[in-house]
């Protein structure tokens, strides 16, 4: 099996494990809601964080069935920043992974209920795990995800990211917005994967130093496609960073001093990678197509 059918096949385990998540009891309201956040759940994406998470959770031997809540959990946290950062008041964006926006479809104010609604499932199915395995491993992932995607997370990082429009940037706030806007969500992933796991604490080090470069890397390298690639490729708009102003990688640095450091970070990963245990094959494949991804 190649590389990318591995990865395809990884994709559909989640979306099949997802979709389960979305059966409405038929009420006429929850069927509306259940509509809005299952179609942006259900459009596709890559799956990269919930991938991270089965990924480092097998390293460490823990079983698929034992990770899969948490993987959807972070997918659907993943997904309801998407819906919020596309709305007018944000980045105003009318395309995502390949069709309208969810408030385009659903309009703003479903859109955000979609979101809202996606971010208190996420919690629901964590805690219901953590409930039923009565193990504090579990509770202790929870925590590290509600840190992670929470005010001192992913939420600084979007608002250092939007403060920032229009400003005269330095090196310092750009890699604080990437680092957080981005970066938290895709290390949260691999630290649960370790403390399902059972990971010594210094694994769990080594975890969050790989999640910081994945994470870095993930967002230079989305900042070029936003530059470099077409919407038909990328299922979203390009030129969205320069339309509102963005601090980015290339608005800062350049398009070139970008790529190298993409360089850079990949090969300080690949580095930490050879130190995590088991079969690394699949993982250091997936940090290549991370930063030479088209979409
Ligand atoms: C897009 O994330 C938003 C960023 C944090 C850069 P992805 O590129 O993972 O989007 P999907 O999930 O594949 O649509
Ligand atoms: C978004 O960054 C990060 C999130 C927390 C959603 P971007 O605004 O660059 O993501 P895209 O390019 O719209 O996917
Ligand atoms: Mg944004
Ligand atoms: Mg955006
Ligand atoms: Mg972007």
């Amino acid at each position: 099996m190649t590389f990318k059918e591995g990865l395809h096949n990884k994709a559909v385990d989640i979306e099949k494990a997802l979709d389960r998540f979305f059966v409405s009891d038929k009420t006429k309201f929850d069927q509306q809601i259940i509509e809005a956040m299952h179609y942006s759940i259900a459009s596709g994406g890559k799956r990269i964080r919930p991938i991270l998470l089965m990924e480092i959770g097998k390293l460490y031997g823990v079983k698929e069935s034992d990770l899969m809540p948490f993987a959807c959990a972070i997918e659907m946290i993943h997904t309801y920043s998407l819906i919020h950062d596309d709305l007018p008041a944000m980045d105003n964006d009318d395309y995502r992974r390949g069709r309208l926006t969810n408030h385009k479809v659903h309009g703003e104010a479903m859109a955000i209920l979609a979101g809202d609604g996606l971010l208190n499932y996420a919690y629901e199915i964590m805690a219901q795990t953590a409930f039923e395995k009565q193990e504090p491993k579990y509770v202790r992932a929870m925590f590290e995800v509600a840190k992670a995607a929470g005010h001192k997370g992913m939420i600084v990082g979007q608002v250092a990211d939007m403060v920032s429009e229009d400003q005269e940037g330095d090196k310092t706030t750009l890699s604080f917005i990437h680092e957080n806007k981005t970066g938290q969500l895709l290390t949260v992933p691999m630290l649960v994967g370790g403390i399902l796991g059972n990971a010594e604490e210094n694994q769990i080090k080594l975890l969050k130093t790989l999640g910081h470069h994945i994470g870095l890397m993930f967002q230079i390298k989305d900042d070029l496609l936003d530059i470099e690639s077409t919407q038909e490729v990328l299922g979203k708009p390009i030129g969205s960073d320069e339309k509102n102003n963005k601090l980015t990688y290339p608005s800062l640095y350049g398009v070139q001093a970008s790529y190298d450091l993409l360089e850079t970070l990949k090969s300080e990963a690949i580095v930490i990678v050879e130190s995590l245990p088991g079969d690394k094959i699949f993982l250091k494949d997936l940090i290549d197509f991370l930063v030479y991804r088209n979409n």
